[in-house]
């Protein structure tokens, strides 16, 4: 049974960066997040149907950020070459990539990127996951040795149906190993704009083992990781398989944090509450001061924020986006204008809010002539504050 915590209020399809002509059919509906009694997983009360985000319009993409490619790339490596792999989710390739395509197959919904791995070699599904899909790729290709997932099965409301369709395509000892941001990150940083349409659930290790469990897997190791403000990269194989140390602590710790517990949910709403009263404030006074101030990021996650906190135009002139597919566009919901870094983040702005707080690090180390310069940066993880 499902308890809501949350209501981030009425959201647009978070990565449907739009032109003005479009505005009049945005689509828009309520995000609400609550806590599954039964299996303690965070989940969104009413799911937005897959095909209004993940088709041939996606704009995400991958390698956009140094830091994601040089962690696909370093994980790639644990992966003996000799193990036939497949991608859940392939995207731009960012992690397949790293692969001979001789080895590796993709499943991509969206049709742009779908194309991409396609041209790169990669023999693709343009396809969302599912068992049926699951079936036709035994059938074409034989079991695989590793089923891989980073950043989507988070993406994909029917939990049961994903598990079921791994654990077919899986050979006996095969593993499924994916990565999606956790549960614990977000409550140890406020950051609530992980959630957004294409994020349906948050996951917790305790949640996502009783959903394995009842779909022939279980977590049998568990990594934690520094990327999109932490996450974790779960290992599961079949039920009866060997369990890591890793997965008894992490059970621990979320337990520690209450993760098994609506009460914390109840909490960190509060919490919501007070980070978008602090960030409006700090805007308002900002724009009070006449200072510039910009958005550095065009992310899904700034989606929520801007929405759930109304900041639009009026208080953020415009956003800078590396990636092409999102420039010259407006941001889904509020409209602010998004464009170029080399356009708009120059010696004009005094402050930048961090929409892609997720790569502070990357960000600092590249704009180090702003920071020198005395350009600040304004983010609300995991309190708000200029810095
Ligand atoms: P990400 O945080 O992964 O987004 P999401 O919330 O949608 O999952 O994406 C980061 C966005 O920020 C992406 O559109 C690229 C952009 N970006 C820059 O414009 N400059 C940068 O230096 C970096 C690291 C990212």
């Amino acid at each position: 049974m499902k308890k809501t915590f949350l209501n981030l209020g009425k959201q647009p399809i978070a990565n449907g960066f739009l032109y003005k002509e479009q505005i009049k059919d945005e689509y828009y509906f309520r995000l609400k997040m609550a806590f599954d009694k039964e299996t303690a997983l965070v989940t969104q009360v009413n799911y937005v149907d897959g095909d209004l985000m993940f088709n041939d319009d996606y704009a995400y993409r991958g390698s956009m950020s140094k830091t994601m490619v040089k962690h696909f790339k370093t994980f790639s490596k644990t992966i003996s070459s000799n193990k036939n792999i497949l991608e859940i989710g392939s995207n731009d390739g960012v992690f397949l990539k790293n692969f001979s395509p001789k080895k590796a197959i993709a499943v991509e919904p969206c049709g742009n990127f779908a194309k991409e791995t396609q041209d790169m070699g990669y023999t693709t599904y343009h396809s969302f996951w599912d068992v049926p899909l699951a079936k036709k790729i035994v059938k074409e290709n034989g079991k695989q040795d590793i089923v891989f997932a980073a950043n989507c099965i988070c993406h994909i409301p029917d939990l049961d149906s994903v598990f079921k369709a791994v654990e077919h395509v899986l050979n006996e000892d095969g593993t499924f190993i994916f990565e999606d941001p956790s549960l614990a990150g977000m409550i140890n940083n406020n950051s609530y704009d992980q959630i957004y349409d294409e994020h349906p659930h948050i996951f917790s290790v305790i949640a996502l083992d009783n959903i394995l469990k009842r779909n022939g897997l279980q977590v049998v190791k568990v990594e934690n990781l520094k990327v999109h403000g932490g996450s974790n990269r779960i290992y599961a194989k079949r039920i009866g398989s060997k369990v890591h140390d890793s997965v008894y602590q992490n059970k621990e710790y979320e337990k520690v944090l209450g993760l098994n517990k609506f009460k914390t949910f109840k909490r960190f709403a509060k919490k919501v509450k007070q980070s978008k009263k602090d960030l409006r404030r700090i805007l308002k006074k900002c724009k009070k001061l006449n200072k510039k101030v910009i958005s550095y990021g065009a992310t899904s996650k700034s989606t929520t924020i801007f929405n759930y906190c109304n900041i639009g135009p009026d208080l953020i002139d415009y956003i800078t986006d590396t990636t092409p597919e999102k420039q010259g566009k407006l941001s889904p919901g509020m409209h602010i204008p998004i464009i170029s870094p080399e356009e708009g983040f120059n010696d004009t702005v005094d402050f930048a809010y961090l929409g892609a707080w997720n790569f502070v690090d990357e960000i600092i180390k590249k704009e180090e002539e702003y920071v020198n310069r005395g350009g600040k940066f304004i983010t609300h993880v995991p309190l708000v504050k200029i810095t």
